[in-house]
């Protein structure tokens, strides 16, 4: 059956006692036993609940996983992950990366003795020096968050496996209506679900899908143990916003790519981050690996003094700090998703103080690109009158 048909459907066939379209909430968190050394499957909800359950066989088979588990937030299910290593161990990372990702490797996983060396993870070369016999996993973002920088997962996950690496793959941005890395080799895949797997800017979650028996039992035993789980009531919230999220993908892609091309033309704007984009260093690859593009991308301004009045001037456009969802959000990576990320780091990268992350919504494209022209407008027109006084 094709994606679309299998998300419209999540949960609607599985209620077998009411038939409902549907699948209910369960709110409890003990479930009577039959008797002595029996169960109906279900015991206590931190370990499994009928609802969650759902939404875990649904993103596992989504993803082309053996198993799936809902987490009470991306990090909660980035931290769980991070539980499969050891003091002593170290990890290969995304060089560009969501900022709390790093915040939880460097200000945490540090602390219990797991290190990472930052690589640019479609750099054979670089991987391959900063391999040591400490490594255990490559963690990748493709795209990556705010860059938008690409990685060959099927080159780069075969790379792993040869070394004995679990290949970590965050797919938040493409979710696996456009790419799925286990496909491509991956291990295991995680999501921010809070983003466009929810799609409304209103269910906070996090989802891990393994692949293999061995991970698939070690990270139901770290799922349970630690107990960072989604609830009945947002599992099926998110359940609820993925059904629908094949339209939803393809208009965030096609309102992102008629902007980014609209800026990309903009005199008063530098650059242009987007996959989509015939420029972009990662497009064929993205083309080659994925089925679309995310409806996120980053431009850079020439005149950093613009930044603060565009952020206040933008009406339809929220000036807000998430992504995925249905409503157009702009964040400003280097005080706000980054600022954890030590200055020199993100300017290496690229994600200085001219650096702008759109996240483009569902709404009329046309009232998007009017709300962006008139905020530079007007912002434009400020800078010049203080120039002038
Ligand atoms: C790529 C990526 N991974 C993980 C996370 C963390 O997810 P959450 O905010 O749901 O904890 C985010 C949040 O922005 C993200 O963008």
């Amino acid at each position: 059956m094709k994606i679309e048909s299998r998300l419209a459907q999540i949960g609607s066939i599985s209620e077998p006692v009411t038939g409902a379209v549907s699948f209910p909430i369960y709110q409890a968190t003990a479930f009577r036993h039959p008797k002595l050394g029996q169960s109906t499957g279900f015991d206590y909800s931190r370990t499994k609940n009928p609802t969650r359950s759902v939404l875990e066989q649904a993103i596992a088979e989504l993803e082309s996983g053996d198993a799936g588990f809902a987490c009470s937030s991306g990090m909660a299910a980035l931290q769980t992950i991070f539980a499969l290593f050891s003091q002593g161990d170290h990890l290969l990372v995304s060089l560009d990366l969501y900022g709390g990702t790093y915040r939880l490797i460097e200000k945490i996983m540090s602390r219990f003795g797991v290190t990472a060396t930052y690589v640019d993870t479609n750099d054979l070369d670089a991987l391959e020096a900063n391999c040591t016999a400490a490594t255990k996993a490559v963690v990748i973002e493709t795209p990556t968050n705010p860059l938008m920088m690409i990685t060959d997962l099927e080159l780069i996950c075969n790379w792993a496996k040869k070394k004995g690496l679990v290949s970590i793959v965050d797919n938040t941005l493409l979710t696996p209506f456009l790419q799925r890395p286990i496909e491509l080799g991956a291990d295991i895949v995680v999501h921010s679900a809070t983003k466009y797997l929810g799609g409304h800017n209103d269910v906070l979650a996090g989802l891990i899908v393994t692949k293999g028996k061995e991970l698939s039992e070690q990270m139901a035993f770290l799922h349970n143990s630690i107990g960072a789980v989604l609830n009945p009531q947002d599992s099926w919230l998110l359940m609820r916003g993925m059904k629908t999220l094949a339209i939803r993908m393809e208009r965030h892609e096609f309102n992102a790519t008629k902007i980014a091309e609209h800026l990309l033309e903009h005199p008063l704007v530098d650059s242009v981050y987007y996959p989509a984009l015939k420029s972009h260093p990662g497009h064929d690859i993205q083309n080659k690996q994925s089925s679309g593009n995310t409806g996120i991308f980053s431009f850079k301004m020439k005149d950093a003094r613009m930044i603060e009045p565009i952020l206040r001037h933008i009406k339809l456009i929220a000036f807000a700090e998430s992504l995925g969802g249905v409503e157009s959000l702009m964040t400003y990576p280097a005080v706000q998703t980054h600022a954890d990320i030590p200055v020199e780091i993100r300017e290496k990268v690229g994600v200085d103080d001219r650096l702008l992350r759109f996240s483009v919504g569902i709404e009329h494209v046309d009232d998007l690109i009017a709300d962006l022209n008139a905020a530079f407008e007007a912002a434009h027109a400020e800078l010049q009158e203080g120039g002038a006084r």
